[in-house]
């Protein structure tokens, strides 16, 4: 079966199976290797996307639920010319990525509370990335970085 959706600002209407998972369209399919599978479960948060403004774990969800949907993944969120967006640099200078395997999904998690709130207390952050694990970085630069982002983003909306 076709199904049609936008895809980080782009239409596109692959053809599916209908036991495929959003995951592997976004990876298999589509290219989207930013998208990371780590347990396939919904347990890891890895393969975190966003779809309608809401954060979803790919691996869990059907690619045919996204018929219609607007869709966003880590390759969609960095500037135009390419470079890392505030958010992502912010992981880059706290050192909160070290293997890198949860950091796209941790991006993501992070968007999603971002455009909920530019103040977030330490306690939302913490609740926003519960879903997601790090192996690598004990959580405190990762807390750091989007605190450092909310910080920015909201002195640029003062402006
Ligand atoms: Fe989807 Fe772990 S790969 S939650
Ligand atoms: Fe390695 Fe998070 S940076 S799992």
């Amino acid at each position: 079966m076709k199904i049609r959706f936008e895809l980080n600002g782009d239409l596109v209407d692959p053809e599916i199976k209908p036991d495929q998972t959003l995951l592997s369209l976004l990876r298999d399919t589509l290219g989207m290797l930013g998208v990371k599978e780590g347990c396939s479960a919904g347990e890891c948060g890895a393969c975190s996307v966003i779809v309608d403004g809401e954060l979803r774990k790919s691996c869990i969800m059907l690619a045919a639920q996204v018929d219609g949907c607007n869709v966003v993944t880590i390759e969609g969120i960095a500037y135009e010319d390419g470079s890392p967006n505030d958010l992502q640099q912010a992981f880059l200078n706290h050192g909160s990525v070290q293997c890198g395997f949860c950091t796209p999904g941790m991006v993501m998690a992070s968007e999603v509370l971002l455009m909920d709130t530019l103040e977030p207390s330490r306690d939302q952050i913490r609740e926003a990335i519960s879903g997601n694990l790090c192996r690598c970085t004990g959580y405190q630069q990762i807390v750091g970085a989007i605190e450092e982002t909310a910080k920015h983003r909201a002195k640029v909306e003062e402006k």
